[in-house]
């Protein structure tokens, strides 16, 4: 497959799993962790207007229509602003996507060993983590049929 198909497949299975997970949170606020360009933020803006949708990412390098509110934007190190948002809002996410990593199993596997407690904190009950890899700290729960198998995860916390 090409990378160009590999990509397409990506922003599907995103997309998918984005619109089950919004469809199907319990009560609570949102968490981005990944801003990137901000097509994924942007996304859950659209389809959970009504939500407060917390971002964490080390810079801010989203085009203008996806730059997150400056209250809401925790810009450093995802593992200091996972714990300094658990510090202001305690276990409130209703879902959280995930999207760090660069794509290479042996450094992005132990980076989410690392994430996986500090997430574990905030996800309330019943929330969703929606995610680019695995997390064996969560149950995994079915991602949408049209999402090719192992493409991308959602997990219940
Ligand atoms: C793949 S991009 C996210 C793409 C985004 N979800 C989108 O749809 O446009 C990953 C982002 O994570 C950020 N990042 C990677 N590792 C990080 C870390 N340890 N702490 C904070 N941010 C990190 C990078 O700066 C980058 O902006």
């Amino acid at each position: 497959m090409s990378r160009l198909d590999s990509a397409i497949r990506r922003l599907c299975a995103q997309r998918d799993c984005l619109n089950a997970a919004v469809a199907d949170a319990p009560e609570g606020a949102f968490l981005e962790v990944g801003l990137g360009n901000g097509r994924t933020y942007n996304h859950l803006r659209e389809i959970a207007p009504d939500r407060d949708i917390w971002v964490i990412d080390r810079q801010m390098n989203a085009h203008p229509a996806s730059a997150p509110p400056d209250a809401l934007f925790l810009c450093g190190e995802a593992d200091d602003m996972l714990a300094a948002l658990h510090g202001r809002i305690g276990r409130k996410v209703a879902l959280a996507h995930y999207d760090l990593g660069v794509g290479i199993e042996e450094q992005d596997t132990p980076l989410r060993a690392r994430m996986a407690p500090l997430l574990r904190d905030l996800l309330a009950p019943a929330a969703l983590l929606v995610a680019n890899g695995r997390f064996d700290l969560f149950d995994t729960i079915p991602a949408p049929d049209t999402v090719p198998k192992d493409r991308y995860f959602m997990h219940r916390a």
